[in-house]
């Protein structure tokens, strides 16, 4: 299962399994992504933004020269909010860091544009303490300039993250190209199902993030995880990603513990009955308006979620 891959709208496959490196920290991110490489992980989702991309890059690096093929790695990288206006430059760093000519998939990280002369570099605030927005620079703008970079080479694909239905139907009126991935975040206590029905009618493949809900796993509790973990014999984390695969769509796991980067790998084939518990629960905490969003607050911009607007 670990060895599923799915079309993207290029034509070019993306591996359903990525190792996230989001908050992986320096000293143990290299290790985590040679590690992923050496057992087999084929998809490494990236950011500029998480300021580990030099390590990451250390890794690509090795792992190459091991013998692992570039042409057989999807890589991923984000373009960072203070950067809209400045994209091809922000990807450059990106691929510099990662020691790349090219990135398998470019993302808008979110639909925000923030000051480039704020504050700060990355998350640039006013002074009543809220982000420093930039309102007079669209992300349809932004994607404009992203949709430039295909033709430079150094994109094989570009897509967006965190796209709400809002944003996803202000985008493509004025899209030439018609993003590959929209990455959010996803699972059984945010199932996004109108997105995800969204995106699969218009050829867009969803990427879910934070699958295990981020930072210190709390999804693992879940009653329905716990029921299918035991139902099937198997761990909450593996019901957790292969709720995805079922569902069509490809799952990052961030780990840098190697035993835990191999157990994401454990990838099982979810039946209806499981998929049926699952879904039970998210369409209960979804009539209640008890959805959980991990990290979409952190964030601090209305995006446009149908159960926030
Ligand atoms: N586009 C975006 O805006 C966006 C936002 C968030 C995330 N992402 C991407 O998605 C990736 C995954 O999301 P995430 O990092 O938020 O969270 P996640 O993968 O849902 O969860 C990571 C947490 O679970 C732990 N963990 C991982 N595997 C485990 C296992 N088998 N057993 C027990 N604990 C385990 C990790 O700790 P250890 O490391 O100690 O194992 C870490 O605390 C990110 O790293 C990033 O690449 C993208």
């Amino acid at each position: 299962m670990a060895d599923t891959r799915f079309k993207l709208n290029t034509g070019a496959e993306i591996p359903a399994l990525g190792l996230g490196t989001w908050q992986s920290p320096p000293g143990e991110v290299k290790k985590a992504v040679s590690y992923a490489l050496s057992i087999g992980y084929k998809h490494i989702d990236c950011a500029y933004c998480y300021g580990n991309e030099d390590e990451v890059g250390e890794a690509l690096k090795e792992a190459f020269a091991s013998g692992i093929k570039r042409e057989d790695i999807f890589i991923t990288t984000k373009l960072w909010c203070t950067y809209h206006s400045r994209v091809e430059q922000n990807l450059d760093m990106s691929l510099k860091s990662l020691g790349l000519d090219y990135v398998d998939l470019y993302l808008m990280h979110w639909p925000t544009a923030m000051n480039p002369n704020g504050n700060h570099e990355k998350f640039p605030k006013l002074p009543d303490g809220s982000r420093d927005i930039v309102s007079d620079w669209s992300h349809v703008q932004t994607w404009k300039e992203m949709e430039k970079l295909l033709a430079t080479g150094k994109v094989k694909a570009i897509g967006v993250a965190n796209y709400s239905l809002r944003y996803l139907e202000q985008l493509l009126p004025h899209a030439t190209v018609i993003p590959a991935v929209n990455q959010i975040e996803n699972h059984p206590s945010l199932p996004q199902q109108e997105i995800v029905d969204f995106c699969k009618a218009k050829g867009i493949h969803i990427t879910a993030y934070s699958p295990l809900g981020s930072t210190g796993s709390p999804m693992f509790t879940a009653e329905p995880v716990v029921e299918v973990a035991k139902r099937r014999n198997i761990t909450p984390a593996s019901v957790l990603l292969s709720y995805h695969i079922a569902r069509g769509s490809s799952v990052l796991a961030k780990s840098v513990n190697a035993g835990r980067i191999k157990a994401n790998m454990d990838l099982v084939k979810l039946d209806d009955e499981d998929m049926k518990i699952l879904n039970d629960y998210s369409r209960g905490l979804e009539k209640s308006g008890k959805l959980v969003r991990y990290v979409y607050p952190a964030f601090g911009v209305d995006f446009g979620f149908p159960d926030k607007s």
